[in-house]
C-alpha cells in the first residue's frame, strides 16, 4: 500500500507571519503522525522560512506553481532548480485556477512536469471537469485527455514521482464536494488508463488525490474509496484544527 499524501494548498493567503503559526499550530496538532505523507503549499513569498519551521514535523513544502525554464530573462517567474534550493520537495502544476486565469494548458503543464521531474521536484498534476463538461457527459474524456496531455512523454521510470490530483472545477471553493462515488468513478478510470498506458507495475505507486471542498466531515468518506489516495485540500487547509483532522482521518 502506497502512503497516502495529505496536501494543503493555501493559494494566495498569509503573511509570513500568518503562515508561521498556523504551522506552530499544525506542529504540535499532527505530532509523530508517520502514516500519511503531508504536504503544505504556502505562497513563494513564505517558503523560506517555514522550511525551517517545519524541521522535524511530518510536514513537507510544495510550491504552488513553476517556471518550466532553469533561469534566464522570464521576469517574474521561478525556476524548479529555485523551489528545490528553498526546500520545496513537491510542486502543484496545471490547477484549474491557473488554467482558467493564467492560460495554463495541457502542453504548459507538460513541460513544467518534465523541467520539475528533472530537478527532482514531484510535481502535483492537477486535472478536472468543469460544470458544463459533467453535465455534457463529458467527464472522464475531459479528464483523459488532460493527463494524457500531462504525461506527454513520461517514461514509466518517472511515474512514481508524480502525483495526479482530481479536482472537478465545480467543487473547488464552492462547499459542493463530488460524492464519494463520483470521485471515485473519475479516480477508477484515471487509474485504468495509466495502467493502459504504463502496465500495472509502474503505476502501483502513483498516488491520484482528490480535491475540491475536501473538509473534516467528508474526509473519511472519500478515503474509504479503493482508489483515492489522499486530499489536496484549500480553504480548511488555512485551518489548523480542520487541516489536522483531515491529516488524522484514519487514526479517529
Ligand atoms: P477548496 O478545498 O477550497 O475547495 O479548494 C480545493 C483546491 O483547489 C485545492 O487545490
Amino acid at each position: 500500500m502506497v502512503k497516502p499524501l495529505i496536501a494543503g494548498n493555501w493559494k494566495m493567503n498569509t503573511t509570513i507571519q500568518e503562515g508561521a503559526e498556523l504551522v506552530v499550530k499544525l506542529r504540535e496538532l499532527i505530532k509523530g503522525v508517520d502514516t500519511v505523507e503531508v504536504v503544505i503549499a504556502p505562497p513563494f513569498t513564505s517558503i523560506h522560512h517555514l522550511n525551517f519551521l517545519i524541521a522535524d514535523s511530518p510536514m513537507t513544502l510544495a510550491a504552488q506553481d513553476v517556471f518550466w525554464e532553469d533561469r534566464g530573462a522570464y521576469t517574474g517567474e521561478v525556476s524548479p532548480w529555485m523551489l528545490k534550493d528553498v526546500g520545496c520537495r513537491y510542486v502543484i502544476i496545471g490547477h484549474s485556477e491557473r488554467r482558467q486565469f493564467f492560460h495554463e494548458t495541457d502542453e504548459t503543464v507538460n513541460k513544467k512536469v518534465f523541467a520539475s521531474l528533472k530537478a527532482g521536484i514531484k510535481p502535483i498534476v492537477c486535472i478536472g471537469e468543469t460544470l458544463e463538461e459533467r453535465e455534457r457527459g463529458e467527464t472522464l474524456e475531459r479528464v483523459s485527455s488532460q493527463l494524457r496531455g500531462a504525461l506527454n512523454g513520461v517514461g514509466e521510470g518517472l511515474l512514481r514521482d508524480i502525483v495526479i490530483a482530481y479536482e472537478p472545477v465545480w467543487a473547488i471553493g464552492t462547499g459542493r464536494t463530488a460524492t464519494p462515488e463520483q470521485a471515485e468513478e473519475v479516480h477508477n478510470s484515471l487509474r485504468q488508463l495509466l495502467y493502459e498506458l504504463y502496465g500495472m507495475e509502474p503505476v502501483r505507486d502513483v498516488r491520484i488525490i482528490y480535491g475540491g471542498s475536501v473538509k473534516p466531515d467528508n474526509i473519511d468518506s472519500l478515503m474509504a474509496q479503493p482508489n483515492i489516495d489522499g486530499a489536496l485540500v484549500g480553504g480548511a487547509s488555512l485551518k489548523a484544527e480542520d487541516f489536522a483532522r483531515i491529516v488524522k482521518f484514519r487514526h479517529v
